[in-house]
């Protein structure tokens, strides 16, 4: 049996395997360091860092639905200054990449962030988030408008050298308009999909469960609409795809694979097994070895559909 080669091109990002954790289900990263070692996986994305920390959404934040979750933290985080003087230099003496997720109230803040993070030593690349669908200011308002879209992300292209990645919303219309303004704005990569919006009512005390009313639905409920906006997406644009929504394991992401994701993050699923990420790097390998497929990137966009 040969071993698949799992390095994956995604633009200018490189990455030993194409398995990522999802911004905002795996902390800084360093909390997963008792599970397993870091350096199994091809790179993590930190929690959504603005110039300032912030203490997120009064609870209750989180609730539990079928084959997911809906969550309204509020972008609670430390702060891009903590995390590069705390949190990177420790993140640096692992073997994967680093993507910092950026989130802003405005312009000026993601630019701010953007600047932070480009000098510093050990950051692969930048993921934008434009699609928060849980803060009242910035979040979902840039990712929703194309105008917008492409503005902040010329801003921020501008801003720093890293490459880019904007993360795009399902909450729209037609992705494939946002996906083309960010495009147009200068995104090296798009990452796809942020959690869709939903609600939870406590039937007894007639009161939203969530203190903020609605909040974004993850895991493998959302995981047939994430590979369908995938190949759309794929369709659409030429530049690289990073896919999530929902994956669990190899199978889970072998779909995105053949929608014509080069890469997938892995992200509620981490709340379930905490080395939820690394059981796909193995079941991929696996998966690739058992069917004499020689690579990952082989497989990349390789969707039969009928004519
Ligand atoms: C608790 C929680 C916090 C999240 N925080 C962020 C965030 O800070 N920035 C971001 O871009 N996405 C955030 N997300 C979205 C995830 O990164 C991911 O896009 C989404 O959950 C879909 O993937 P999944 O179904 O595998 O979880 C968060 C998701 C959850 C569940």
């Amino acid at each position: 049996m040969v071993k698949p080669d799992m390095t994956i091109e995604l633009g200018p990002l490189r990455l030993k395997n194409p398995i990522l954790t999802a911004s905002g289900t795996f902390g800084y990263g360093l909390e997963f360091l008792p599970y397993f070692d870091l350096s199994r996986l091809g790179g993590l994305c930190t929690k959504g860092l603005s110039p300032r920390p912030r203490l997120g959404n009064p609870p209750a934040r989180i609730v539990e639905t079928p084959s997911g979750m809906l969550n309204t933290i509020g972008l609670q985080n430390i702060g891009v200054d903590t995390f590069l003087s705390d949190r990177l230099p420790k993140l640096r003496e692992y073997d994967l990449e680093i993507i910092a997720n950026v989130f802003g109230e405005t312009e000026a803040e993601y630019i701010e962030v953007c600047r932070k993070l480009s000098k510093a030593e050990g950051v692969a690349a930048i993921e934008l988030n434009v699609s928060c669908p849980n803060v009242e200011e910035g979040g979902m308002i840039f990712g929703n408008d194309p105008a917008a879209l492409q503005q902040v992300t010329r801003a921020c292209r501008e801003a720093c050298d890293l490459p880019l990645i904007v993360k795009l919303s399902p909450n729209v219309t037609d992705i494939r308009v946002t996906a083309e303004a960010a495009v147009a704005g200068g995104a090296d990569i798009l990452s796809l999909i942020n959690t869709y919006v939903g609600m939870a009512i406590d039937i007894e005390r007639r009161k939203p469960v969530l203190t903020k009313i609605s909040g974004g639905l993850s895991g493998p409920a959302i995981r047939p609409l994430a590979v369908w906006l995938t190949w759309q997406v794929a369709q659409t644009v030429d530049v690289p795809i990073i896919g999530m929504g929902g994956i669990t394991d190899e199978r889970d992401a072998m779909e995105f694979f053949l929608a014509g994701a080069s890469a997938v993050q892995v992200g509620t699923s981490n709340f379930v097994h905490p080395d939820a990420a690394v059981r796909v790097v193995d079941g991929l390998e696996r998966f690739l070895a058992d069917r004499n497929i020689p690579s990952v990137q082989s497989i990349v966009g390789r969707l039969e559909v009928p004519r």
